[in-house]
């Protein structure tokens, strides 16, 4: 456990601290707060500090290399994780990247992501917990607790505002000070309350006219000031701008190096008298504190010692994954429900590419490597009875090339100028991101000329396949002895530095390929520089698609199956062109013809369940046309098991949604994404998510905090004051269930006598707790009501104030389905 402030502890801390300051001559210091490579500070043996590493994030910890050699435990993305509704289940995911952090020598994870869902379209959505900011506070708190628990860092990102991609790098999102304050930074306030992070990541984006790694009243009077946060801030990669700005802004540390405006720069700043060496020092100070909690400080007590009892992390994120599962719809056929589904009536027919290639997690820096993935073809085919599961692909989301993974086993042989072999390493599905020193063995930046991914590729399927590049550079392509293609791909004129990264995919050549046949594959790449690239990087991928067919075809086969079958399961998903980083989703339909084979599928089967393999919203235009809809997010590496044990009953499904789901995307009431002359103004205000929702009067596909389990709840009693909810619920099913009891608290607004009052949303979710209960048994839950669920930002005073008067304190089951009410007299009380 992290220890409380103030202890013996953090006394023994800020001296060693304070000791290890002083030894530091300028240079030292400067060095200190800038990046030396793309996750790490450098060491200073001349105090006793390590190099401090840091890492990637939210699900998993990647380590300081992009590849499988040294795999990762594959989480259920954020989004899954807030639909359990429960900060205990995200305390042991973060004691588990905790212990994962330490298996690879990281201090610090660069997580979490406590952005909000403004818009469906933000293309990190998936990455981010929730449109509330109170359940993603809970949730952000619960996870931090857990990894620092481990004796590792937490950087909360991205500070603040940060909630789409487009134009990420520059946008100046134009936010008034009360949504501000009661949505943008609420999860980082209840953070920094709840759990001290030792960290927190200034974002990219402007907020109201200031870079965000250069804002002083948001990083210094804000939080600093006002919330006391004691930890350091790191710039998001390449953020920092200026040297002065960044450091009276209250930057701490410029990410990644060797290039920043940190270092050099800053002693040099220093010495010209444009700063004060006393903000270095205050920066210094922090970082070194961060080691001293790390123990990366000798002589510096680490928070924790006894890192908590080890965790079996396959079998945790098979539970966080059943537990994030929101079962939206289960229609009664036959007199009950379609799920669980009961493999004694009859065979299930699968179908979806995404059954079989399942997408585990969102794309960009939240990427890590699984040792293996369980599909859910693979999870049925393994619960089920022989003989019990038919597959068809049915429809594939995706006629875009992607990462050459099934089928091919590739090495990267690193070569100099001369053509000798410096180095080897493997390459994860085909991608291949090496970034600074993350280098293989014996390779430098500066020796290294050309990379070739060499090895094999076993097609599952004969016909014609088709190859393709990602990334920037001279590429010769080799299939089966023949060169098929050998060109150049030039830089765009992309303004995202990560375009290498990230970068586009590009068709090369088509070869006839035959089922099980082996050929000897080739991609020699010859390395391009970036003029002025902040940091040295070598990016590709080779990219592949399987042959086409027709899709009406695969279809038919899908629905041939569905026929004579006693339930259908279709999986359906989004692809990484859709939902990844560095990019906003422009609709939220799902790709290919995925509405046309459920459509079809539905119609010759009654019992068809439809999971949604997404890491956000999607339009699912025939909902109402099948018995079951699950959706199960980007689950992770075990969401196949998961899935299994959920649609078969040996589990129910547990998670409530932690954003609405719109029907179309034209209903939702925030959605743009895209700056006009470079801004982005928050125009709606504090009406987002089911606050935007309910002011417009539209309905939604799934509203906020929807989902079933597999038995009945009935809301018995319920007794309030302004500090506390008292709920009383029975389980009127037939099997013990675990319930959410959501607490929201509605105004009760008498509009004709004050018709000079702030509007406010109807209601807000003020608190929640979960319940297990065996059949017939009746719980009662305490949900404690903070003052703050009281309160708004007053932007004429700039404080917080207590909205005294009658509000309607509300037990539900979702924003919507709200089954008891009580009435409070709330009057201003100390806080
Ligand atoms: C992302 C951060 C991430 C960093 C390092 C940035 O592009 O916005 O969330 O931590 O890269 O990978």
């Amino acid at each position: 456990m992290a220890d409380e402030p103030t202890t013996r502890a953090d006394h023994a801390r800020d001296a060693a601290v304070a000791a290890a300051l002083g030894k530091l001559d300028l240079d030292a210091k400067a060095r200190l707060l800038a990046g030396q490579d793309m996750w790490s500070l450098p060491a200073l043996p001349e105090i006793g500090l390590a190099s401090l590493v840091m890492s990637d994030g939210p699900i998993g910890v990647r380590g300081v290399r992009w590849t499988a050699d040294d795999p990762s435990v594959a989480l259920p993305s954020p989004t899954a994780l807030a639909a359990s509704w429960d900060p205990e289940l995200a305390r042991r995911a973060g004691r588990l990247l905790a212990q994962e952090a330490r298996r690879k020598g990281v201090h610090v994870l660069l997580a979490p992501t406590v952005n909000l869902h403004r818009s469906p379209l933000g293309g990190r959505h998936f990455e981010a917990y929730s449109e509330d900011p109170y359940l993603t506070g809970e949730i952000g708190t619960g996870y931090v607790l857990g990894v620092q628990d481990g004796g590792v860092g937490t950087t909360v990102k991205h500070f603040v505002a940060n909630d789409a991609e487009t134009d990420r790098f520059t946008v100046d999102n134009l936010v008034a000070p009360r949504p501000l304050r009661e949505l943008y930074l609420a999860p980082f306030e209840a953070i920094v309350a709840g759990a001290r992070p030792w960290g927190i990541m200034a974002a990219y984006n402007q907020v109201n006219g200031s870079t965000m790694t250069e804002h002083r009243y948001l990083q210094n009077d804000v939080l600093r000031g006002e919330w006391g946060f004691d930890g350091y801030i790191v710039s998001d990669w390449l953020a920092a701008r200026s040297t002065v700005g960044a450091l009276l802004g209250g930057l701490d540390v410029a990410m990644p190096g060797p290039r920043t405006v940190y270092g050099e720069a800053l002693a040099a700043a220093v010495r010209a008298g444009e700063v004060d060496r006393s903000a270095v020092d205050d920066a210094v100070r922090r970082v070194l504190l961060l080691a001293a909690r790390v123990g990366a400080l000798d002589g510096a007590p680490a928070a924790v010692t006894e890192p908590p009892a080890p965790v079996d992390g396959e079998a945790l994120a098979r539970e966080i994954a059943r537990r994030s599962f929101v079962l939206v719809r289960n229609e009664a056929r036959d007199g009950r429900p379609a799920l669980p589904l009961d493999p004694a009536n009859g065979t299930i027919a699968l179908s979806g590419a995404a059954a079989r290639d399942a997408r585990v997690l969102g794309g960009g820096s939240a990427t890590v490597f699984p040792d293996h993935i369980v599909p859910p073809l693979d999870g049925l085919t393994a619960a089920l009875p022989p003989g019990r599961l038919t597959y068809a692909i049915g429809a594939d989301p995706s006629d875009e090339l992607a990462d050459a993974d099934q089928g091919f086993e590739l090495t990267a042989v690193c070569r100099d100028a001369e053509g000798r072999i410096l180095g080897t390493a493997s390459v994860p599905g085909g991608r291949l991101q090496w970034a600074g020193s993350d280098l293989p063995d014996g390779v430098t930046h500066d020796t290294l000329h050309s990379v070739e991914l060499t090895g094999t590729f076993t097609p599952r399927e004969s016909g014609e396949h088709t190859f393709g590049t990602r990334g920037l550079g001279g590429f010769r392509l080799t299939v089966g002895g023949a060169v098929l293609f050998d060109g150049f791909q030039a830089p765009g004129p992309a303004a995202d530095p990560f375009e290498e990264f990230f970068g586009a995919p590009v068709e090369r050549a088509r070869a006839a390929l035959t089922e099980g046949e082996r050929v000897e594959v080739s991609l020699l790449h010859t390395v391009f520089k970036i003029p002025d690239a902040p940091i040295s990087a070598v990016a590709l991928s080779l990219l592949h698609l399987g042959p086409r067919h027709d899709p009406d075809e695969l279809i038919a086969e899908a629905v041939e199956a569905a026929r004579t079958a006693a339930a259908a399961v279709v999986v359906v998903a989004t692809t990484e062109s859709v939902e990844s980083e560095g990019f906003d989703r422009e609709n939220l339909r799902l790709p290919g013809r995925q509405d046309d084979l459920v459509r079809a599928v539905a119609a010759v089967n009654p019992n068809t369940v439809v999971v949604v393999n997404t890491g956000s919203p999607v339009e699912l235009p025939w909902r109402a046309e099948v018995a079951a809809v699950l959706l199960s997010w980007f689950p992770g590496q075990e969401g196949g098991g998961a899935l299994a044990d959920v649609l078969l009953g040996a589990a129910e499904p547990g998670g409530r949604l932690p954003t609405t789901w719109p029907a179309v995307l034209a209903d939702a009431p925030v959605s743009k994404t895209t700056p006009e002359n470079g801004e982005l103004p928050y125009t709606e205000g504090v009406f987002i998510g089911y606050r935007a929702w309910e002011r417009a009067g539209t309905t939604p596909a799934y509203p906020f905090g929807h989902g079933l389990g597999y038995t009945d709840w009935e809301y018995e009693t319920i007794a309030a004051t302004p500090s506390e909810a008292r709920v009383r619920v029975r389980n009127t099913g037939r099997r013990a269930g675990r319930e959410v009891v959501q607490i929201y608290l509605a105004p009760v607004v008498d509009a004709e006598a004050d018709p000079d009052r702030v509007e406010r949303p109807a209601r807000w979710l003020a608190g929640f707790a979960s319940v297990e209960a065996a059949p017939g048994e009746s719980v009662e839950v305490t949900v404690p009501l903070r003052r703050r669920a009281f309160e708004i930002w007053d932007e004429t005073a700039g404080s917080w104030s207590y909205v005294s008067g009658t509000y309607e304190v509300q037990a539900a089951r979702s924003v919507t389905d709200r089954r008891l009410t009580a009435l409070v007299e709330a009057a201003d009380r100390t806080p």
